[in-house]
């Protein structure tokens, strides 16, 4: 079975790296591109973030290209206080060779569908800002992918405020559109992600993966320090689903995402009784499934 492509648009960030790890490691999935943004750190961290990781996996080939460094009109919030203030925690990868692509992320994004259509997976795991770019540069992607997933949202609380998730959040103008330009946007929300925790059960067998877990899993995986049970890693999460969306049970909904709400900006608003769903949402996950899949596949890495 020939393997899935991922685009993967993304703000590395800690679970940002675990996603491409994930999408390198698992054979059943090709990673071709990654486009960045500035969400959990600013885009030029974030970017050196995916050159330095590139390299360290041997993935020179794949481009990288640098994206919206501030939301479509808001100022730019940070979760550096989660991450880092460089983005990956206490890891300390090699400086990167190679520049990103002169190619902005966003006529990547575009070209790349372009020139593949209906077989790239479009995946993106920080604020929407690129995606929502895109769309106005070429509406017509909506029918280019082969499939698109987010990491963000939720369908009962948030994270960045009791209303709303993170990369909502970051640019909720991004994401109304992105909701609202007539695909069906996979969204893999909190409810999912913060069941998907590297326990000290799952960080002990992350710690026998050698030198990428000594390296790499094990300090991105367990950085955040402020919470007893472990660190969500979430953006693994929405790439897990597009390999294995046999790990899932999922519900159509129509989702809106609030703009203007003194509480509830960035809420993502899902209604699992919609006429008419523009949204796939997982509800529920195969836990112990999901850590033997992304285990086994980080276990296939070679560094
Ligand atoms: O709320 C979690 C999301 O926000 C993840 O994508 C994490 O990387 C941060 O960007
Ligand atoms: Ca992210």
């Amino acid at each position: 079975m020939t393997a899935k492509k991922i685009l993967l648009d993304c703000d590395p960030g800690l679970d940002d790296a675990l996603a491409i790890l994930l999408a390198h490691g698992d054979h059943a999935l090709e990673l071709i591109a990654i486009t960045t943004v500035g969400g959990n750190v600013d885009l030029a961290n974030t970017t050196r973030n995916a050159l330095q990781l590139r390299e360290y996996l041997g993935l020179e080939h794949i481009p990288v290209a640098a994206g919206a460094a501030a939301p479509l009109v808001r100022p730019a919030i940070s979760a550096a206080e989660v991450h880092g203030d460089e983005g990956l925690g206490n890891v300390v990868l090699p400086a990167a060779r190679l520049e990103a692509s002169v190619t902005p992320a966003v006529d990547l994004i575009v070209e790349t569908l372009r020139a593949s259509p209906g077989e790239i997976h479009l995946v993106a795991t920080g604020p929407l800002t690129n995606i929502a770019l895109a769309l106005h540069q070429d509406p017509a992607i909506i029918d280019l992918v082969a499939s698109f997933t987010i990491m963000g949202g939720s369908f009962t609380r948030g994270n960045a405020t009791p209303a709303a998730e993170f990369n909502i959040l970051a640019d909720p103008e991004a994401a109304a559109v992105v909701f609202a330009a007539g695909w069906q946007t996979v969204m893999v929300g909190l409810d999912l992600t913060n069941q998907a925790i590297a326990t000290h059960e799952i960080v002990e067998r992350m710690a026998l993966l050698g030198r990428l877990g000594n390296d790499l899993v094990v300090p991105l995986s367990t950085f955040w320090k402020d919470d007893p049970t472990g660190q969500a890693v979430h953006d693994v999460v929405a790439v897990a689903f597009v390999a294995r969306p046999d790990l899932f049970q999922s519900r159509l909904a129509h989702v809106e995402v609030e703009t203007t709400g003194t509480f509830t900006s960035g809420m993502t608003v899902v209604d699992f009784d919609a006429a008419v769903p523009n949204a796939i949402v997982p509800v529920a996950l195969d836990v112990e499934g999901f850590w033997d899949y992304v285990l086994e596949s980080y276990a296939r890495i070679r560094l």
